[in-house]
């Protein structure tokens, strides 16, 4: 799998007035082709810092990062042709301009002919869905039409490398079901793509990997499946023939902060963390009578929780 961002060691320090801010403190990741990572964090975690370290628009305090080969810092003309951006919030691009307005003007932009870009101009616009939009500037769009457009500006120029920052904000089902099937499909075109969005569900829906930051710093950088695989184990649940979860609770008085009793389904959800616990737990409720034991895979929402608890 080829290599298309290498994120050492980075850190950033801002400084406003007598304040400094350690926004991002030396972390390390890549992105490879045909990969969709979800770049996580509560908000002011330093996502945005990366994103805009990695496009040359913010000077990092120290750390290397390196796409498709060159440095944003001493190539930054090479590195905006591998990279196709969304930033936060929406200058992404210009009001006055239509769909394909402004795809061919971001095509050209980042170095392609003015007859090569008009055709990727219409085939993106076609793609997206806008077709009906052209003549209209985009200021006249919808915020969901107006996103779309700066997807297709962002993939103007072919990049292999994608960086969306919160693609989806502010969009209803629809076009944000929409964006991430576009992104998915992007994968198959062996493009890189790393998307922050507070929307679990959606990270959930389209990432392979899962880039967790907290405070500047990654906490959890991991397959989304093995994720939930290893917070899968971690809890068990067990439903019962009777209705009687006193008795339960009394078996279960040394276990009392991991287990949570749900009455409606006779049900209670042990939260363990080895497998000898199992061993002692089944066994200390062994003359109760046991109807069904289950494992629940838990949603990247859970998974979440429960990493930021700790
Ligand atoms: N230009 C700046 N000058 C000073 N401090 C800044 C600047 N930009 C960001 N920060 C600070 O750096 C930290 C990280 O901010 P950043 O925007 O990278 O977070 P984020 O993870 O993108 O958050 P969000 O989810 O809210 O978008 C915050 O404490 C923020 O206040
Ligand atoms: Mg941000």
């Amino acid at each position: 799998m080829r290599n298309l961002l290498s994120v050492k060691n980075l850190k950033k320090v801002y400084k406003y007035k007598n304040k400094t801010i350690e926004a991002v403190r030396g972390i390390s990741f890549e992105v490879n082709q045909g990969e969709i990572i979800a770049f996580l964090g509560p908000n002011g975690a330093g996502k945005t810092t990366t994103i805009k370290s990695i496009c040359g628009l913010v000077l990092p305090t120290s750390g290397e990062i390196n796409v498709c080969g060159y440095s944003p810092k001493k190539e930054p003309h090479k590195v905006a042709k591998k990279l196709g951006v969304i930033l936060e919030g929406n200058r992404n691009i210009l009001w006055k301009l239509d769909v394909v307005e402004n795809i061919e003007y971001f095509a050209m932009r980042r170095g392609i002919g003015k007859k090569e870009a008009k055709k990727i101009a219409y085939e993106l616009t076609e793609k997206l869905n806008l077709k009906d939009k052209i003549g209209i500037p985009t200021e006249r769009l919808s915020r969901g039409m107006q996103q779309k457009v700066a997807l297709g500006a962002s993939l103007a120029h072919k990049p292999q490398l994608l960086l969306l920052d919160e693609p989806t904000l502010g969009l209803d089902y629809e076009a944000s079901q929409f964006i991430v099937e576009y992104i998915k499909k992007l994968k198959y075109e062996n493009k890189g793509i790393l998307i922050t969005t507070h929307q679990l569900d959606i990270a959930e829906k389209v990432a392979d990997r899962i880039l967790i930051i907290d405070k500047g710093k990654i906490i959890i950088d991991k397959n989304l499946d093995i994720l939930k695989k290893e917070f899968q184990k971690k809890k068990l649940m067990i439903s019962f023939e009777h209705n009687d979860l006193d008795l339960v609770k009394n078996k279960l008085s040394m276990y009392k902060n991991k287990y949570v009793l749900n009455a409606d389904k006779k049900e209670i959800e042990i939260y363990f963390n080895d497998s000898i616990e199992i061993y002692e737990i089944i066994e200390i409720l062994k003359p109760l009578k046991i109807s069904k034991i289950h494992t629940h895979t838990p949603n990247l929402e859970e998974i979440f929780i429960s990493i930021r608890g700790r």
